[in-house]
């Protein structure tokens, strides 16, 4: 069986990636070397990703990154069959880098370049990781997307459900800041919500009495800083028991829509088991989480979450898009551009 080898970059956001993953013709792959610089230190005075630093830093660091992830996979140019780079969506100047550079490597190798949809490396991680086979559901929820995806298989990707205005990873980060909690939002109001009381402050389940699977997060932010507004001064307890019942609102949503998700998906796929799989940033959340399992409890479905190194941005999951695509034929997107704005 012949196997490929395939370089990945990422630089859409504020981590600067590169990895070595090798998959043969089907199954599971491998990941030979997994590199990942975070920015967050250098966006964390400000209270977010800055595009304009996360590109120069992109452009300081990636080839350094680069050299790591093929010293730690212990393989040369000739062992490559392929360069994998993010070119959207994302920010601008950061997909600009990796894109190029990736171009400039492939082409300098005689590789080709493999330009790669950030969210279809999120879709596909968990054959990476677990070798799930088509059809499957996924639930992608990161700082920039929440969504339903049907994976079909690859390239065909059908959309059941989105937010219609915050991502759940953002409307966690604004949360944070809005309670006085540092950047990123997610792990801070997480570890507020520890000790809080999650029936203090009624929240609302935005969008829960309307059919279908859209959701919606900026109402339930403006109902935190009302109710906050309304209690202050803020003590440690009410911002505890305000990240409880926001936490709690989200995984509430989620677990609603997610049943509709997972209807729509059976009736297009009735004869198979279904699989619902997790993953993005946000499935981190351990009150999310649950609420998952919860569900696949309730509905007999498997639920599947990748690592969670795999589950926020990285390069190994780009690097096999490249084998997926590779598995399919001959491939050459050396003249895709960088497309900040690119729906899967
Ligand atoms: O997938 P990711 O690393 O980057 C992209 O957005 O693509 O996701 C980052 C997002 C941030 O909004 C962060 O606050 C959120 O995931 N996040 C969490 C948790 N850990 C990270 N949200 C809720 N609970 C967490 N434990
Ligand atoms: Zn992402």
């Amino acid at each position: 069986s012949p196997t490929f080898t395939v370089l990945g970059i990422e630089t859409s956001c504020d981590e600067t990636a590169a990895a070595v993953v090798r998959g043969t013709a089907s199954g599971p792959g491998e990941i030979l070397s997994n590199v990942i610089r975070s920015q967050v230190s250098e966006h964390a005075e400000f209270g977010g990703v800055v595009p304009e630093i996360a590109a120069r830093a992109h452009i300081e660091i990636l080839d350094g990154i680069v050299a790591a992830a093929m010293k730690d996979a212990e393989v040369g140019w000739n062992d490559i069959d392929a360069v994998a780079a993010t070119a959207g969506p994302g920010l601008i100047g950061g997909v600009i880098v990796g894109l190029l550079t990736a171009r400039a490597i492939a082409a300098a190798a005689s590789k080709p370049l493999v330009a790669v949809n950030h969210l279809e490396g999120h879709a596909l991680t968990a054959r990476l990781t677990d070798g799930l086979d088509f059809p499957y559901l996924l639930l992608l929820v990161s700082g920039g997307h929440t969504q339903f995806l049907m994976v079909n298989g690859v390239g065909d990707y059908r959309r059941l459900g989105t937010t219609i205005d915050d991502a759940i990873g953002e409307a966690f980060d604004k949360t944070a800041k809005l309670l006085g909690l540092p950047y990123p939002g997610g792990p801070a109001v997480e570890a507020a919500a520890m000790s809080g009381n999650p029936s203090r402050f009624p929240l609302p389940r935005p969008l829960l009495d309307r059919p279908g699977t859209d959701m919606s997060f900026a109402g339930l932010k403006t109902a935190v800083r009302t109710a906050a507004y309304n209690a202050a001064p803020l003590s440690d307890r009410a911002v505890s028991d305000l990240c409880a019942a926001f936490q709690q609102a989200v995984a509430d949503v989620v677990h609603e829509k997610g049943r509709r998700a997972l209807d729509i998906f059976c009736e297009h796929h009735p004869d198979q088991p279904p699989v619902l799989v997790v993953a993005g940033g946000v499935a981190a959340n351990s009150a999310i989480r649950e609420k998952l399992a919860e569900l696949a409890r309730e509905t007999g479905v498997r639920l599947v979450a990748p690592p969670h190194a795999l589950c926020t941005d990285n390069a190994a999951m780009i690097g096999w898009v490249g084998v997926e695509r590779l598995r399919l034929g001959p491939v050459d997107d050396s003249r895709v551009g960088p497309r900040p704005r690119w729906p899967l």
